[in-house]
């Protein structure tokens, strides 16, 4: 199991970089991170969130296959958006309502290197974007407004005070 980060650490605020080499350390990690995220009971989880800064997220949607996404890009976006009260396993017990697009077409590679394109809406569009932002050191509650995002923090640290760094699951 692998230690999720959270926020005020550095490492979720850096840019992620290509990952070049699909080998056994590759797939380890991804199976690690998908137990983790299974563990910690979320839908998705990127790099950052357990200190690797490399283009990687896994998801998992529920009644679903797992997904690992490598160097993945969103080639497009909808004009349509939608509304979705979303939560993050590195700003734990906070849930705000983030608009995004509606549905996305992604491309990425799989573990082995394969690359694959994915059309997505519903819940998967909106994982696959956030864990996406991951990789580029954003946050969801970067999409919030100035007040919003000041309450989540607030919410965040009166929540987590007691706990410092990183958190252990
Ligand atoms: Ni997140």
């Amino acid at each position: 199991m692998l230690d999720i980060y959270t926020l005020g650490e550095d490492v979720l605020r850096k840019e992620c970089s290509e990952i070049k080499v699909f080998d056994s350390a590759l797939k380890m990690l991804a199976d690690a991170m998908l137990e983790t995220l299974e563990e910690a009971d979320g839908v998705g989880l990127a790099g950052p969130q357990v200190g690797v800064s490399e283009r990687i997220f896994v998801i998992h949607i529920p009644d679903n296959p797992p997904i690992v996404f490598v160097n993945p890009e969103i080639i497009q976006t909808s004009i349509e958006t939608s509304p979705y009260e979303e939560g993050c396993l590195s700003i734990p017990g906070v849930y705000c309502n983030v608009i995004r697009p509606s549905a996305v077409t992604i491309q990425a590679q799989d573990v082995t290197g394969k690359p694959f394109t994915l059309e997505a809406t519903g819940l998967l569009a909106r994982a696959i974007q956030h864990e996406n932002d991951h990789l580029h050191g954003k946050l969801y509650i970067d999409l919030l407004s100035e007040k919003d995002r000041e309450k989540a923090v607030r919410e965040y640290e009166r929540r987590n005070r007691r706990h410092g760094g990183r958190r252990r699951k």
